[in-house]
């Protein structure tokens, strides 16, 4: 039975990538969330810690390793053909350079109804124009833009392409994969404000991955915190903003200047984020954020923490929680 709450749920999702003789990169390592239908879940993490990897394993880019990838009801870590088609449909993904994704050779009209056409969607090619054509002016071009090619818009306007051809085919689930980080703070804004319009007015869920706390926090209902593969806390943004448990949750804040001197003060002498990063490329067992934790001790070597709940669906994996 389809759950009703959650669209999407991940169970101990693993992706590894072999990166030579016996060395396997543990890229996701067990991780486990879901995301309640008409929410966003922000994702977050430093660079190379797994975000694009979870992303692309969700929507079936990449095979999974291990894990459960259960999307309305239906286990689909395993679907194949014409289901597999149909989920390319419902899960879209939208990148951080549109222009490496937009076909350079075809117009932008071409480009949106590419997706109708595979997916069988809009009966003739004119009423396939026409549901371009609204769906242009929909993400604030012009119906005229359709017949002009990628390279002559700017990162904005192809940003606005992408989210065109991805709307197109109706799906119900968009990860964002640092879809606004390269724009101007201003365009990151009109983007980001259109995307929760249309997660209104269509119903969409969305997994928003991206460096910028202050966007993911504005955007997201629920923020997911990842370091080497591993999810280390995930909850309400209230309390992953206001009351962050794991202390690289903690340190990932500090990072970012916060208009509170009294966080500030609390928080001050613990810096963790300038230690050294362990290797992704087989672990060993304890956990990931040893290296550079102010609280490790000889439990935290040997013994890999797992998510708690805090109360409230607000987890961290941490064996020292109560010193947050
Ligand atoms: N196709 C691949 N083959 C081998 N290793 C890969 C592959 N894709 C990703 N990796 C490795 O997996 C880890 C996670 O990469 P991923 O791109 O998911 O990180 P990310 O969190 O999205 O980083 P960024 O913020 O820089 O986009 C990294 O160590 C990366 O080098
Ligand atoms: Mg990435």
């Amino acid at each position: 039975m389809a759950d009703k709450e959650n669209l999407l749920t991940v169970e101990h999702l693993k992706k590894y990538f072999t990166v030579g003789r016996g060395k396997i990169l543990h890229a996701v390592d067990d991780v486990s969330f879901s995301i309640p239908r008409g929410t966003t879940l922000g994702l977050v993490g430093e660079s190379g810690c797994g975000k694009t990897t979870v992303g692309r394993t969700l929507v079936r880019l990449y095979e999974p390793d291990g894990g459960k990838i259960i999307f309305d009801g239906q286990d689909i870590s395993a679907v194949k053909g014409k289901e597999k088609r149909e989920l390319t449909r419902r899960m879209q993904m939208v990148y951080q350079d549109p222009y490496a994704s937009l076909n350079p050779f075809f117009t932008v009209g071409e480009i949106i109804t590419e997706g109708l056409e595979i997916h069988g969607i809009g009966g003739s090619k004119k009423e396939r124009m026409e549901i371009a054509y609204n769906l242009l002016e929909k993400v604030g071009l012009h119906r005229e833009h359709a017949n002009r090619f990628p390279h002559e818009f700017s990162g904005g306007q192809r940003q606005r392409v992408g989210l065109a051809r991805s709307l197109a085919v109706n799906p119900e689930f968009i990860v964002c994969d640092e879809a606004i980080s390269a724009l101007d703070v201003s365009v990151q804004a009109q983007i980001v404000n259109m995307l929760v319009d249309f997660q209104q007015s269509m119903g969409l869920t969305y997994l928003f991955i991206a460096h910028d706390l202050s966007m993911v926090r504005y955007i997201s209902d629920r923020t997911a915190v990842m370091y080497l593969g591993t999810l280390v806390e995930i909850g309400d943004n209230k309390e992953v903003y206001d009351h962050p448990a794991h202390p690289y949750t903690q340190g990932l804040l500090q990072a970012v200047p916060v208009a509170d001197p009294q966080y500030e003060r609390e928080h001050a002498g613990n810096n963790v984020m300038l230690g050294e990063v362990a290797s992704p490329v087989n672990p060993g067992p304890g956990c990931r954020f040893c290296s550079r934790c102010p609280w490790a001790d000889a439990r935290c070597r040997e013994e890999t923490p797992t998510l708690t709940d805090l109360g409230g669906g607000h987890m961290a994996a941490c064996h020292h929680l109560e010193k947050h």
